[in-house]
């Protein structure tokens, strides 16, 4: 009987470093609103002509396959979450591929926005316990620097997010104790319209059209923020409980809660219905706003950088995002 493990992590942030006091002076935004609402004080945006989704998967890869101690020929398939790809299509999994020299392995492509990774990680863990692959990479990483409206008008929602990528090795193991116990997917298609980008869609007699960006409803990210607000402090709890109770465990057994970092308030609400300490909560979204579906991998290959993550630990993964879809990972470290 197989299991999946986590046996290497990393992570990749761009170098541009882009302040609350930068934005002050491209859009009428303050520090104190931003900081107040979101947590965040800074977050990356990629240099073009440097980075992009792909080179930026690929540099986290390389750590996380390096600390899993083996060679990009030795992954057999890449599960590679993004709402942000390089292309239309195909998918940044497969320039990745090309970019470590993995050729003709299986590739496939994850959306699912900002609970992209745990359905990644999950879709990983069912390939794994089902004998078919061995040592899978998993993905999540984003561009959004290019698709805000940096604006006023565009302010609400332009100061959340920010680029990076992160990377997990999920490797075999015939060891009950250090395995991914469960994962959990949910989704309300309800809310689809609540945090969505239309264009470029295919809901048009044509897709491509003159003034097709100059209409701000098309290609900017539209958010019900309270909307979003008022969903994701149920559903957190709720699939974190839900994780727990299948394994017949309780809050107070988690070592370390890495929830999708969407919003510092939000992050604080759940982990006080959650009843944890401050300590066991990873956030980093002050440094890097909202990376979408790299922000778990962020998050957990900084939080492990750190020490956090320690053998024998309990360790819960937590999304809410757009779709809506929200998810939970609980791994004994
Ligand atoms: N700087 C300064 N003022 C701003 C900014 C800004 N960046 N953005 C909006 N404002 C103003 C508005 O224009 C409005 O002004 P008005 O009262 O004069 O009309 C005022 O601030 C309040 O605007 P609201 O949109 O009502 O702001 P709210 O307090 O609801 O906060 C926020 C917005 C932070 C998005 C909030 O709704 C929220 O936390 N929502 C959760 C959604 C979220 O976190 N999304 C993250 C990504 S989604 C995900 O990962 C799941």
């Amino acid at each position: 009987m197989y299991y999946s493990k986590i046996v290497g992590l990393g992570h990749y942030v761009p170098e541009n470093i882009i302040s609350n006091q930068y934005l002050e002076t491209i859009m009428d935004t303050n520090d104190t609103w931003i900081t107040e609402r979101t947590g965040i004080k800074e977050r990356r945006y990629f240099t073009y002509g440097k980075d992009t989704n792909a080179s930026m998967a690929t540099e986290a890869a390389k750590i996380a396959i390096e600390r899993a101690g083996l060679t990009p020929q030795e992954i057999d398939f890449i599960v590679y979450a993004t709402i942000t790809p390089d292309y239309y299509f195909p998918g940044p999994g497969f320039v990745l591929q090309r970019n470590l020299g993995m050729q003709n392995i299986g590739v496939l492509d994850i959306r699912d926005q900002c609970s992209g990774f745990i359905y990644a990680l999950s879709t990983a863990d069912q390939f794994i316990r089902s004998g078919m692959y061995k040592n899978i990479l998993v993905i999540g990483a984003e561009i959004q620097s290019t698709f805000l409206n940096h604006s006023t008008e565009g302010r609400g929602v332009a100061v959340i997010f920010g680029d990076g990528a992160g990377a997990a090795v999920v490797q075999a193991t015939t060891d009950p104790s250090h395995r991914i116990l469960s994962t959990h997917l949910h989704a309300d298609g309800t809310y689809a319209e609540d945090l969505y980008v239309k264009d470029p869609g295919s809901s048009r007699p044509k897709r491509f059209y003159d003034d097709l960006f100059d209409d701000k409803n098309t290609g900017e990210v539209i958010m019900n923020g309270n909307m979003v607000f008022k969903h994701a402090v149920v559903r957190f709890p709720e699939v974190i409980k839900e994780a727990l109770a299948q394994n017949s465990l309780s809050p107070e057994d988690i070592d370390l809660l890495v929830p999708h970092q969407a919003n510092l308030r939000i992050s604080e609400y759940v982990r006080q219905q959650m009843g944890l300490p401050e300590e066991k909560v990873m956030n980093n979204i002050q440094k890097y706003g909202n990376t979408t579906a790299a922000s778990i991998p962020i998050a957990l290959s900084e939080a492990w950088e750190m020490g956090k993550v320690k053998d024998g630990n309990l360790i819960c993964l937590a999304a809410f995002g757009s779709g809506f879809t929200w998810g939970s990972a609980l791994i004994r470290w």
